[in-house]
């Protein structure tokens, strides 16, 4: 019967799109010291195949499962943890997060991030941001040959003073904030730190008008090292959609790797020449900007969801 078999057929199709709708992420741990992975997606869509929070054992990994439509999603690593307490809302020393080890919204600063969002069209967006600062070094790389996005380098041992923000009882440095979050303009509702106010937009906010733009960007030039920094070429990445890249996300990865340990092969893109074009694109100025999550050092309130990645996308969906 001709109707039955095309409606076996059908099935088998979906069948094969399902499969092709999701992607293996791993996450894994090469830090000597113990991290607590976290996920949050900032949209309200589909999510990760995995818990938002788990202890994650140095030199241990686990993959999951991700869907390929996922949106401003994050995950970035807490240290210190305790979770024996839990009337406490700060359970880490860094990436603190409300809800315990599962987290139910974005941690605090400062904390370096890992992003992603797999429905920009044709592409993936990824990037790993300093725009919240930074706390354990980390890598995003893919078997694809698209470009690594990478901090691999301690910022928490080179911390200039004026961003350093928790330390433990020993007194070692366990984050660098961001200019924006140590709050060194003094007022974050109008600062070149964190593009805000007068310089609300990608033309206002140029990186010589961030403080210690150099100390982030020198250190770890493959990372987003403030709010517009797409036109650096070197911070928002981009890897054709149809390749189905997987990806890894190695905390303390090898300080050597960087974009250029991608393969030579063409089929990777970096997000230079869309980064370029959204950036002097009239349209893409008007777009809010991104926001910077103020916060003072120690608190435990939680920051504001920074949308950084998310107006990115935008501000590059809308330039293609
Ligand atoms: C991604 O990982 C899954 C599961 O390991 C595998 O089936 C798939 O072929 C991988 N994709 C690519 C592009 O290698
Ligand atoms: C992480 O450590 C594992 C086990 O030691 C090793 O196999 C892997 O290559 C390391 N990953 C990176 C990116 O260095
Ligand atoms: C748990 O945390 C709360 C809030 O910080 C604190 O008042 C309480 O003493 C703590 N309890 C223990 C057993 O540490
Ligand atoms: C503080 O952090 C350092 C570096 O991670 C670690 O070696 C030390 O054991 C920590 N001290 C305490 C009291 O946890
Ligand atoms: C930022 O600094 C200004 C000026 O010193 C101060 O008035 C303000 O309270 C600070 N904001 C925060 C969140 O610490
Ligand atoms: C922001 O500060 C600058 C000078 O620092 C000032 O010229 C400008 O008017 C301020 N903008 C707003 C919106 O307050
Ligand atoms: C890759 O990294 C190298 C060295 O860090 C840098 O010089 C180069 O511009 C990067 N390439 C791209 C396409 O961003």
């Amino acid at each position: 019967m001709p109707f039955v078999m095309n409606y076996a057929f059908f099935v088998y199709l979906l069948s094969l799109i399902s499969f092709s709708l999701a992607r293996t992420f791993t996450v894994e741990n090469n830090c000597s010291y113990t991290v607590w992975p976290a996920i949050y997606t900032g949209s309200s869509g589909s999510t990760p195949d995995q818990a938002t929070g788990w202890e994650a054992q140095p030199y241990t990994s686990v993959s999951f499962s991700v869907p390929d439509d996922w949106a401003s999603g994050r995950i970035w690593g807490r240290t210190a943890c305790d979770f024996s307490n839990s009337s406490t809302g700060q359970t880490c020393l860094s990436g603190s997060c409300s809800g315990g080890l599962e987290c139910t919204a974005p941690g605090d600063t400062p904390a370096t991030l890992a992003e992603w969002t797999l429905s920009g069209g044709s592409a993936d967006y990824y990037d790993v941001s300093l725009v919240d600062g930074f706390n354990v070094p980390l890598a995003i790389t893919n078997n694809v040959g698209c470009s690594v996005a990478s901090c691999p380098v301690d910022l928490d041992a080179i911390c200039p003073t004026a961003l350093i923000g928790p330390t433990n009882t020993s007194g070692a440095v366990l984050g660098c904030e961001s200019a924006c979050d140590a709050n060194l303009s003094g007022d974050a509702s109008n600062s070149s730190n964190c593009c805000t106010g007068s310089y609300g937009t990608a033309a206002t906010c140029t990186s010589s008008g961030v403080e210690y733009y150099s100390f982030f960007k020198g250190n770890c030039p493959d990372a987003y090292a403030y709010a517009y920094d797409e036109s650096s070429g070197t911070a928002l990445w981009t890897c054709d959609a149809s390749l189905n890249a997987n990806y890894t996300l190695t905390f303390c990865p090898p300080t050597d790797i960087s974009n250029s340990t991608a393969s030579a092969s063409a089929t990777g893109t970096s997000g230079a020449a869309g980064a370029t074009t959204a950036a002097a694109s009239p349209s893409a100025a008007q777009l809010a900007p991104a926001a910077c999550s103020l916060k003072p050092k120690g608190s435990a309130e939680q920051p504001t969801y920074t949308s950084t990645f998310r107006n990115a996308v935008r501000r590059m969906l809308h330039a293609l």
